[in-house]
């Protein structure tokens, strides 16, 4: 359970101050695929940014799993990130060098698991995002829909609760979107991981099981769907 209260953040440029949230309060259960919706500028990836320790608010607190990340400071931030949380991107961010593959395997490797495990897992996740076969192509070599595919394996490789993705489809076609959309309502059912998604396009809001509407650093709707 991620529990967000009152939380603010400020952003200082010269003499002027952006308010990108403005005391925003959302508990989201165990399991979730949410959806954070809003206009550019709304303060979509400010929020994903905060509950991903990735991030200092400036009034507020964020507790995940009754742990206060927000009084950890940026070491345990870092360390509270890396075991409990999965980040997927608008542009994927792939290491260019780095095979499909070797994208994936090197959060093992950093968590310290076993060569040999590290294959079995990193071979497995690579066949279930559907991208078998090709394990030894570099980001380049790959479309934008199997870097995104790359991306998630990467996020889910290491069993994170939470799985943080900032408009996951924006550089996607519509239709390769939705496939990986169902990729990631797949993965959700099947790990019960949560999935905390922002965006602005209507389909990807579609999928979603809860849909949080923000304007302005406020939240203006929050409603459960069907998904
Ligand atoms: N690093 C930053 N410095 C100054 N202003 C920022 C910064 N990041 C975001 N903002 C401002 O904060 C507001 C919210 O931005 P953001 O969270 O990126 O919104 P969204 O992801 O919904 O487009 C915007 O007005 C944006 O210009
Ligand atoms: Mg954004």
């Amino acid at each position: 359970m991620i529990k967000i209260t009152d939380v603010s953040r400020n952003y200082k440029t010269g003499e002027t101050v952006v308010k990108a949230l403005k005391k925003v309060s959302l508990e989201i259960a165990d399991g979730d695929f949410l959806s954070i919706a809003g206009p550019s500028g709304s303060g979509k990836t400010t929020l994903l940014n905060l509950i991903g320790c990735i991030d200092a608010l400036d009034e507020g607190e964020i507790t995940i799993n009754g742990e206060k990340v927000t009084t950890m400071g940026k070491k345990g931030m870092t360390e509270f990130r890396r075991n409990n949380l999965g980040f997927v991107f608008q542009t994927y961010n792939l290491i260019p060098v780095l095979t499909a593959y070797e994208n994936v395997a090197f959060v093992l490797s950093i968590l310290n698991v076993s060569e040999e495990e590290t294959k079995k897992r990193t071979m497995a996740i690579l066949k279930e995002v559907g991208l078998e076969g090709m394990e030894n192509r570099r980001p380049g070599k790959l479309s934008g829909g199997q870097q995104q595919r790359v991306a998630i394996a990467r996020a889910l490789i290491k069993n994170p609760q939470i799985v943080l993705a900032d408009e996951p489809t924006a550089n996607l076609d519509s239709k390769t979107g939705e496939e990986i959309l169902r990729l990631m309502k797949k993965m959700n059912e099947k790990y019960k991981t949560t999935f905390i998604f922002s965006t602005h396009d209507q389909m990807v809001m579609d999928y979603a099981s809860r849909l949080v509407l923000l304007h302005d650093g406020t939240i203006i709707s929050d409603e459960r769907r069907n998904g």
